[in-house]
């Protein structure tokens, strides 16, 4: 007999770390880890079984889903989008041939099981584009289907990846003789800037509020790359967990779309930079904009309009601002440095 079990790619990243410690606290399912490095070591006695390998290597996951039951895959994997932008093709592959791969693993799998697979995805502000700062001061909080005109590889890859999980969900094959039985429950997730206590993200244009944030924790100066007042939304970890396990849990038929916003809080460069001075009294934060990283920020929402999420499956972010420095932030990562 397989053995039914949840799969993680990309587990050793930001989202990984928080993922698998709460869904082993949750010891419903075992856990199946998948990532390009060894998985951190303090994570490796949580999960049933983790490989070091490629979501590119399509022997490999053949492998998986001849080994493993996958009923549910958190789909974490992704090149961010800084770093896309160096090698958008490379982006391209990993960030959509990526996701295609698993996307065909999961709807085979469903074949096999006779029940559907649950694919969770986190997209991202990145699949926004307003076309100027003037537009984007003046605009409400951003619904899912206005602005969708990414101009990043990153948020290219993922308006598309979005798209690509709408087709496996309702469409697969929709011309074959026998329509797909059982096939992929897909649901995405697109995320503001996140920010954790335990982690610093790699490759994200976000990434100056946490960068900012570990450097005053630990006495060093920071440049940060964007103007002060640079405005998008952001989230602390433990509430992207949260949303990510919410959706995964919430009944099939509440769901009326596939793609959900979820946010937290808006703040200016300027506004994090006053509580992170406020936190660490020490903290040197200066202002040295790059001006082509803060084009892609100027071009995402400056918020959020999570309104969907919070009728049809309960979304209730626990970490206002507020109580995301006071209460998460500073005391995990004044507590992560000494
Ligand atoms: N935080 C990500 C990035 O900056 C966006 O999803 O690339």
């Amino acid at each position: 007999m397989r053995k039914s079990v949840i799969l993680i790619t990309g587990a050793n990243g930001e989202v990984g770390h928080g993922l698998i410690t709460q869904l082993a606290q949750q010891d419903t399912h075992d856990i199946l880890v998948l990532d390009l490095h060894p998985l951190a070591p303090e994570l490796r006695p949580l999960v049933k079984r983790w490989l070091t390998g490629d979501i590119l290597d399509q022997h490999l996951l053949q492998r998986l889903m001849s080994e493993y039951d996958i009923s549910m895959i958190f789909h974490l994997a992704a090149l961010l989008s800084t770093r896309a932008e160096f090698t958008p093709e490379v982006a391209h592959r990993v960030n959509v041939e990526g996701t295609l791969n698993l996307l065909h693993l999961a709807i085979e799998g469903a074949r096999w099981r006779g029940e559907s697979v649950t694919f969770l995805f986190p997209s991202s502000v990145a699949v926004y584009g307003v076309p100027d700062l003037a537009t984007k001061t003046a605009l409400p909080p951003l619904k899912e289907h206005e602005y969708t005109q990414p101009t990043t590889m990153y948020g290219c890859n993922k308006l598309y990846c979005e798209h690509l999980g709408r087709y496996y969900a309702g469409y697969y094959r929709q011309l074959a003789a026998e329509p797909e039985r059982f096939g992929v429950d897909f649901r995405a997730l697109r995320f503001p800037g996140l920010i954790s206590a335990a982690t610093l993200p790699s490759g994200g244009t976000s990434d100056y509020a946490p960068e900012m944030l570990h450097a005053a924790a630990q006495g060093q100066p920071y440049a940060c790359f964007v103007r002060p007042d640079t405005t998008i939304p952001f989230m602390a970890m433990p509430d992207a967990i949260d949303a990510l396990l919410h959706l995964a849990r919430a009944e099939r038929g509440a769901l009326r779309q596939q793609v959900y916003n979820v946010t937290s809080f808006s703040l200016s460069a300027a506004a994090i930079a006053e509580r992170v001075g406020a936190a660490f009294p020490g903290a040197q934060v200066t202002f040295a904009p790059d001006l082509r990283r803060q084009a892609i920020v100027d071009s995402w929402a400056a918020a959020l309009d999570d309104s969907a999420a919070r009728q049809d499956w309960g979304w209730a972010p626990q970490f206002q601002a507020e109580r995301a420095f006071a209460d998460y932030l500073v005391p995990r990562i004044q507590a992560r440095y000494t």
